[in-house]
């Protein structure tokens, strides 16, 4: 990511105007020395970060213009913003607006989840490996995590899963797209799946990566409607570009929604709420950011086939990949090469994770993956 000044930013965004009406930055800082510096620097400067599966591509210069916009009502408390916000999401999916809780980034839909369902040494179900946030949460507060492991395609498992539902099942997690694999379940699979688990336990799809997936794939979204006891969760973060901003949100019948809701510990702000609702309705920049993952992912999947290392074809922004090393080496291998690459994802050791990125940064782990694997 290039490094951009606050002026520069402001010009990229078309906001000098706004911000100069606010005062400026000297103006900003004319009234307390000691308040830093605003100028907005990248957190690693000469490293591309290819780590956390961001969109390097936002906030897009809708978002920036909303986030600056909403300054004025930074004064106000966010309920009526919210409330907006809540609709459009409604909206969006064909529910009412007591289906959709808010939160800041998906992340606190996770963990409200973990707190509803997964209190009192309750078992919660979910494959190896998956994304751990909802797990390692409700870990912390006493439930009982049951991973079952992949299938040798490093899909779901999903017969094993409901195989291990016992009276003490409080929820089963299901990450689809997959995190870290970038694998999907057949779509007929995962709803005949939702549909009959949900009849004795509660079962939460994460679908943060859900708008990668190129092919015509239903939302779990429908069994929401269903009635059925099903929660699924969105995010910001990923094809929207606002991962820092941090806005996310799940779908949920509403007697669900409202159990969920009450376990919630902030309030959202409100220029996070104006950002998410201008790229709602940013269709360029939504197709300009899957049109970016689709090309930097390319260049991964051509590198990788060169090298002849297996992988995983991914509907996300990210590619899971074997590299026969322990990912204790590949991780500093990398850096040496400018490169920071996904965690490790036990038991499988000897893959990697690399997030697609700006063209330059993918240019970049490209080249120090050949150095490395020479
Ligand atoms: C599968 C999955 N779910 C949820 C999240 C959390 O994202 P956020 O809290 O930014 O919405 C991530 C982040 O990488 C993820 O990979």
């Amino acid at each position: 990511m290039k490094k951009l000044d606050r002026r520069a930013w402001l010009r990229t965004a078309g906001l000098t105007g706004a911000f100069s009406m606010l005062g400026g930055l000297s103006a900003v800082q004319a009234k307390d020395d000691a308040v830093a510096p605003l100028a907005a620097t990248p957190i690693e400067d000469a490293i591309a970060r290819l780590s956390s599966n961001e969109n390097p591509m936002g906030p897009s210069p809708k978002a920036r213009q909303a986030m600056i916009e909403a300054f004025e009502w930074g004064c106000r408390y966010p309920y009526s913003y919210a409330t907006e916000l809540a609709e459009m999401i409604a909206k969006k999916h064909g529910v009412s607006r007591d289906h959709i809780v808010l939160g800041s980034g998906s992340s606190e839909g996770l963990k409200c989840t973990a707190l509803a369902f997964g209190l009192h040494g309750a078992d919660i179900i979910s494959a190896a490996p998956t994304y751990l946030s909802l797990l390692s949460y409700a870990e912390h507060f006493g439930a009982h995590i049951n991973m079952v492991p992949l299938d040798d395609d490093l899909v779901h498992d999903l017969d094993a899963m409901g195989g291990r539902i016992t009276n003490k099942t409080g929820l089963v997690f299901v990450c689809n797209p997959n995190n870290p694999t970038g694998t999907i379940l057949p779509a007929e699979k995962l709803k005949d799946f939702c549909r009959d688990v949900s009849s004795q336990v509660n079962v939460f799809v994460d679908e943060a990566y859900f708008e990668y997936i190129e092919q015509p794939y239903p939302s779990m979204v429908e069994l929401v409607k269903e009635e059925k006891n099903v929660i699924v969760s969105r995010t910001f973060s990923k094809v929207y570009g606002l991962a820092g901003v941090r806005m996310g949100y799940l779908v949920a019948r509403p007697d669900i929604a409202d159990r969920i809701r009450k376990k919630r510990m902030s309030m959202l702000n409100v220029l996070a709420i104006n950002a998410a609702k201008a790229v709602l309705e940013d269709g360029k920049f939504y197709q300009a950011s899957l049109a970016q993952n689709k090309a930097t992912k390319q260049l991964i999947y051509d590198t990788l086939d060169d090298l002849k290392l297996k992988y995983v074809p991914s509907s996300t922004n990210f590619v899971f990949f074997h590299t026969g090393k322990d990912i204790s080496e590949v991780i500093p291998a990398m850096l040496e090469h400018k490169v920071r690459v996904g965690r490790p994802f036990p038991p499988l050791r000897d893959w990697c994770r690399i997030s697609t990125g700006t063209t330059e940064d993918v240019k970049l782990f490209c080249k120090g993956l050949r150095k490395m694997m020479a």
